[in-house]
């Protein structure tokens, strides 16, 4: 069952305009920061976000939780569509569905002490019965994340970074949500303190068996914590499937060329390995270039795909797939047999 299903989301975002361009009348230009994307998670799974940056990773997130608006799109959590809830509703429902951000120390209230500042959410949703019991379930969740329950009474400034970011967790974990989008969660931390948060995030997943949105530039992560990969180019899917589909196996040019670039452990291999990523920068969102939004970078690039935008089309083997190469190669595949 999906637990989170998201269906033809775009956002534009309006571009400032300057005084002149206000009275010269130019037409309003937006950035389509997502453009077009439909996908679901299920319970239980753990659906990464990857790709560069600007590519629409964070909006699909904050999208997902009504923390911003969609311009257009549905937006469906636990079998109910949630697109056009009412603030009311939608604050029951946060209990549920939570985030955490990159930036720990930006996320705490650097004047709350972490106890009250992970209490406040279970004041907000009336969990625990007393004051003591809900100091009790704090404490409990502390020790849960690794931290001394003494840490109760210090201020966020006091702890060490991966420190703050178990406070965020326990913070979020602790109303026993259904749903995290985590954004980039571990992407401030220590190498040694990111696999360390890494392994708790899989064990708590586990425990209490939580859905998640795991938002990463980190592409070596996704292979212990997601059950499937979305990669994202320019605000839309060129690629979806399993961690074998997309690291052992990618087919579409812009995965193959991200999996080439990450830092392989040995010297040697990776001398021999062929790096892909293809020259130039990534295209400006406010003007997507035309047909399939990577023609000026692919090196495999055809007429076609200049003036057509390729569908995301299912593979036999089960992943998803946004490239004209791929489904020319499947048509005469099929006229052969
Ligand atoms: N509030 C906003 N107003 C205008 N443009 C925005 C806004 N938020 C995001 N954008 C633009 O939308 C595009 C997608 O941004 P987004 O933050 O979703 O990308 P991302 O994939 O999360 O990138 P990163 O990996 O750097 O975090 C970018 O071009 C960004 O500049
Ligand atoms: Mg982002």
């Amino acid at each position: 069952m999906s637990l989170v299903r998201l269906q033809d989301i775009r956002k534009y975002f309006p571009v400032k305009r300057s005084i002149g361009e206000v009275l010269l009348r130019t037409s309003q230009s937006f950035v389509k920061a997502v453009d077009g994307i439909s996908f679901e998670i299920k319970a239980g799974e753990t659906f990464g976000l990857v790709g560069e940056s600007g590519s629409g990773k964070t909006t699909t997130g904050r999208i997902v939780l009504r923390l911003i608006e969609p311009t257009e799109g549905t937006i469906e959590f636990d079998g109910k569509d949630i697109t056009k809830l009412g603030s009311d509703e939608m604050r029951k429902l946060r209990k549920d569905m939570q985030i955490i951000f990159q930036d720990p120390m930006a996320a705490l209230n650097p004047y709350m002490k972490i106890g009250d500042a992970i209490k406040h959410g279970l004041d907000i949703h009336n969990i625990g019965n007393t004051q003591s019991e809900r100091k009790k379930l704090i404490c409990e969740m502390l020790e849960r994340v690794n931290l001394q329950a003494d840490l109760y009474d210090r201020y966020p400034h006091e702890l060490s970074g991966g420190q703050r970011q178990r406070i965020v967790i326990a913070r979020a974990l602790i109303l026993r949500p259904k749903f995290v989008v985590a954004d980039e969660a571990l992407a401030m931390l220590d190498v040694s303190v990111r696999s360390q948060l890494l392994q708790l995030l899989i064990e708590l997943k586990k425990e209490m068996n939580l859905t998640f949105l795991f938002i990463t530039h980190d592409l070596a992560t996704t292979k212990y914590m997601c059950n499937r990969i979305g990669v994202m180019y320019l605000g839309k899917f060129v690629e979806i499937g399993t961690y074998q589909h997309i690291y052992e196996s990618p087919m579409h040019p812009y995965t193959k060329a991200l999996i080439s670039a990450i830092p392989e452990p040995d010297p040697k291999i990776m001398e021999s390995k062929k790096r892909l990523i293809p020259e130039g920068e990534v295209p400006n969102p406010i003007n997507p270039p035309s047909g399939c939004r990577f023609h000026p970078r692919c090196p495999y690039v055809m007429d076609v795909c200049k003036n057509v935008e390729p569908p995301l089309v299912k593979s036999p083997d089960d992943r998803l797939i946004a490239c004209h190469l791929y489904t020319e190669k499947s048509a005469v595949q099929q006229q052969d047999s």
